[in-house]
């Protein structure tokens, strides 16, 4: 057993961990492949990363798979990718159902081919009475795209009344975002060296610790995750109160 693991089990685990998995393209280049194994060996990466993350008890993963951006990529590399994400659910499915994890997809779906998305609903279904850790798949996801969707369906249902304009607040809106209101990330992981957030998650991500590392995504595995744990442990999360107030409970 890792000294790693045995430590960052003393302290908090962060109950939510969401993670920019950046640097295929510039990973598998290093290594004269073609983008698309980078890709590959990310996806081997993920399955790491679960594994990492039910040995320290994280309840929730969120992965950034595919941006709305990305859609702009050459029609070669979306077209690996789809079939990827394709092949992944049905690959995957078997290690999902062994380890109790639940999966969930995030994003404008509507966007994705008909054959990713039955593959998509298929390991949802499969997977929606998992309760070891959920796994959520921002796959097609753009954080404007999903605030503005948001206000969009909030903005039916008060000319629709069936809420009212008065009632509007944080929790309320927050309802009508693609993830639990109750369940923010508590740290953001971004690989590759790159200090963005590139459209993720900017609602959810409001008082999340932020962390990055140069590693290249198909690099990062259990002891990287370990390692992005034992620093956020280091953090002290005030949410606008004094140290003070924090180390006194007050
Ligand atoms: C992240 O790796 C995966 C996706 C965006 C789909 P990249 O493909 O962005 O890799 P780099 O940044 O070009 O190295
Ligand atoms: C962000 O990576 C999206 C995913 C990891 C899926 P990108 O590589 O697309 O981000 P930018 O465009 O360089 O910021
Ligand atoms: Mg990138």
């Amino acid at each position: 057993m890792s000294s790693l693991l045995d430590e960052i089990k003393t302290g908090i685990i962060p109950k939510h961990i969401a993670l920019i998995m950046d640097g295929n393209g510039r990973w598998a280049k290093q290594k004269n492949q073609p983008r698309i194994f980078g890709h590959q060996q990310g996806a081997v990466a993920v399955r790491e990363t679960l594994e990492g993350a039910l040995l320290c008890g994280v309840k929730c993963i969120t992965i950034y798979a595919f941006s709305i951006e990305n859609w702009n990529r050459p029609k070669e590399e979306v077209d690996g990718l789809m079939h990827l994400f394709i092949k992944a659910c049905e690959d995957e499915l078997p290690n999902l159902q062994e380890k109790h994890i639940a999966f969930k997809a995030i994003g404008n779906l509507s966007l994705l081919n008909q054959d990713c998305l039955a593959s998509l609903q298929k390991v949802e279904q499969a997977t929606c009475n998992n309760n070891a850790l959920l796994l959520q798949v921002a796959i097609s996801y753009g954080s404007r795209w999903e605030i503005t969707n948001a206000a969009k369906n909030m903005a039916k249902d008060i000319v629709e009344n069936k809420i009212n304009i008065d009632d509007v607040d944080e929790t309320l809106f927050g309802q009508y975002m693609l993830t639990d209101t109750n369940n923010d990330p508590d740290l953001l992981i971004r690989t590759s060296g790159e200090y963005r957030i590139s459209n993720f998650l900017l609602w959810q991500l409001a008082y999340s610790e932020l962390y990055f590392t140069n590693c290249y995504w198909p690099d990062f595995n259990k002891e990287a995750l370990w390692k992005a744990i034992a620093d956020y442990q280091k953090r002290e999360r005030r949410f606008g109160k004094t140290s003070e107030q924090i180390t006194t409970n007050k």
